[in-house]
């Protein structure tokens, strides 16, 4: 029997992207609930040190069915916007919660998606995200980001956080992110992640870059 993966978090929508993610690859994946007033987010400029933090903290409230070979897997990620010099970045959640996508929005109101003298897409923003998992008293992290750019207008659906405004650049058929304005063998056709469903996401998305990238480098997947 593959071992259980506990995924640290709160967030049904990164549960669900990493249960699609890693149910293919052979694990089974179960929620680490902890309540939110016992976690603490260290107030750090790298999502890998706040994702390591979250590990020690998570060893401290391990379920007792946590079986000899599960796992431990934390995310942290966040939304670096070009023209605002990677803002919010680390503070992405302080800045969903009071700005929130509309306040996002009218921060970027003066620019557009080209430039007319550069034709650089000065809108251009990137979800960055460093998974982490323990094994065994072992930590291996992995990095994922998706390239995009961020819409004028909220596109809602079933995503969280900043998915209504942030609109993914197309991939090539090797999934790979394709510069500013090319079609490619995958688009969401100019919608935005809140308006597309977790499976069309998840090709695209950073959290599965990041997952992908982490259980490469373990012995067997
Ligand atoms: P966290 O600290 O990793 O939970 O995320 C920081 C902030 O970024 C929160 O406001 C999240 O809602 C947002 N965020 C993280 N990942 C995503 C995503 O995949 N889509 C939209 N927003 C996200």
């Amino acid at each position: 029997m593959s071992p259980t993966v506990w995924f640290l978090t709160g967030n049904e929508g990164k549960l669900a992207e990493a249960s699609i993610h890693l149910s293919n690859l052979g694990y089974s994946v179960k929620q680490l609930v902890v309540d939110e007033a016992e976690l603490y987010e260290p107030q750090a400029d790298s999502l890998e040190v706040v994702a390591r933090s979250k590990i020690n903290q998570a060893l401290n409230h391990l379920p007792e069915q946590f079986g000899n070979n599960d796992m431990i897997l934390v995310e942290d990620a966040g939304l670096f916007i070009k023209a605002l010099d990677g803002f919010p970045g680390v503070y992405s959640s302080f800045v969903h919660s009071t700005i929130g996508n509309l306040g996002v929005i009218r921060l970027l109101n003066h620019l557009s998606t080209e430039d007319p003298v550069s034709s650089a897409n000065l809108r251009a923003a990137e979800f960055r995200a460093v998974a982490a998992l323990w094994c065994n008293g072992e930590i291996t992290i992995g990095e994922g980001i998706c390239p995009g750019h961020i819409g004028d207008e909220l596109m809602e659906g079933n995503g969280f956080g900043f998915d209504p405004i942030f609109i993914p650049y197309d991939l090539d058929e090797h999934k790979n992110p394709l510069p500013a304005g090319n079609y490619g063998a995958y688009s969401t056709h100019g919608k935005t992640f809140g308006a597309i469903d977790s499976v069309a996401k998840n090709k695209f998305s950073h959290r599965v870059r990041a997952l992908e990238n982490l259980f490469s480098q373990l012995p067997s997947a």
